[in-house]
């Protein structure tokens, strides 16, 4: 097995990683604030987790943090290398990261669908995107995190990535205003819950009122924004942003506050 280093270790980085060095992957791990590494290989410096390593998970907040992260490993990665970016941070992001990466070493995008429970338990849906030959290479590394979808040629899993969550978010948060106005009207939670669960909206009514999911806000609004150029997810866009008291809590929570002043429409 190829030694990994895994830098990233959010709320679903560390699971992941603790997934991998618990199939039995050699990982080392490295975060921007140290000390996250809850019992796993840590190292503080990101050079010396890369060093050595065949393979480059990284699983960061944006592509700001990708481009940070770039600037500090990129000149220590060993020849033959191959990076695989499990951040949502659209096929713009990938194309950039790739052009600064030197020859031979190889990129994978691979960003994942589901929260911290499939992150920590092998159950993400992984979009892959890459040359045949690097997808090849890292496929044993995504299939330990969860079911591998082959999306085509680099960039194409970071673009079907943010299709799916720019239509999910959309769809959670068109959902939540819904169910305010059910709300608004006076109508039993559990009444307009059955209806809707029973139809169309089922996957999203189970997302919109997860108690589980740990989906920050912010990184929700960050997708849209990769996703949206129309007006209906410039809309989403504007409403996650207008809750900041809301950026580091699961998007269910958006929800929960969008009820919470439910109010009868006038008409
Ligand atoms: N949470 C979910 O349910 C979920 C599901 C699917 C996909 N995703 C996507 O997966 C990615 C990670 O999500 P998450 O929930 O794990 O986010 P998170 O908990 O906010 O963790 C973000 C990670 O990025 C690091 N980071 C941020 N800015 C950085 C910088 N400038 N330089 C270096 N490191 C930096 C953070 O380091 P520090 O600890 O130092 O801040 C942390 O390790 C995001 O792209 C997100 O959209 C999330």
């Amino acid at each position: 097995m190829e030694k990994i280093a895994f830098l990233g270790l959010g709320r679903m980085g560390l699971p992941m990683a603790k997934r991998l060095n618990g199939v039995g992957f050699d990982v080392r791990v490295w975060n921007r604030t140290p000390g996250k590494g809850d019992g796993l290989e840590e190292v503080a410096d990101a050079v010396e987790a890369v060093r050595g390593a065949g393979v480059v998970v990284t699983m960061l907040a944006d592509g700001a943090a990708l481009r940070a992260v770039a600037g500090r490993i990129t000149a220590g990665l060993e020849p033959g290398a191959l990076w695989v970016d499990m951040s949502s941070v659209g096929p713009v992001a990938v194309a950039e990261l790739r052009e600064q990466l030197p020859d031979g070493v190889g990129l994978v995008d691979a960003p994942v669908l589901g929260s911290v429970g499939p992150a920590a338990n092998g159950g993400l849906t992984v979009l892959a995107g890459g040359r045949a030959e690097d997808v090849e290479r890292a496929r044993p590394v995504l299939e330990a995190l969860g079911t591998v979808v082959d999306c085509g040629g680099p960039g194409a899993g970071a673009a079907l990535k943010v299709v799916a969550i720019g239509a999910i978010v959309g769809g959670v948060a068109l959902l939540g205003e819904a169910l305010a106005v059910a709300d608004g009207y006076g109508l039993p939670q559990e009444l307009t819950a059955k209806v809707l669960g029973a139809g169309p909206l089922a996957g999203l009514l189970a997302r919109a009122t997860s108690t589980e999911a740990d989906f920050p806000v912010r990184l929700a609004a960050k997708d849209v924004a990769l996703a949206g150029g129309g007006p209906v997810l410039a809309a989403v866009v504007a409403g996650l942003g207008s809750r900041p008291e809301l950026a580091d809590q699961d998007l269910a929570r958006y929800v929960d506050a969008l009820r919470a002043e439910a109010a009868a429409p006038a008409r």
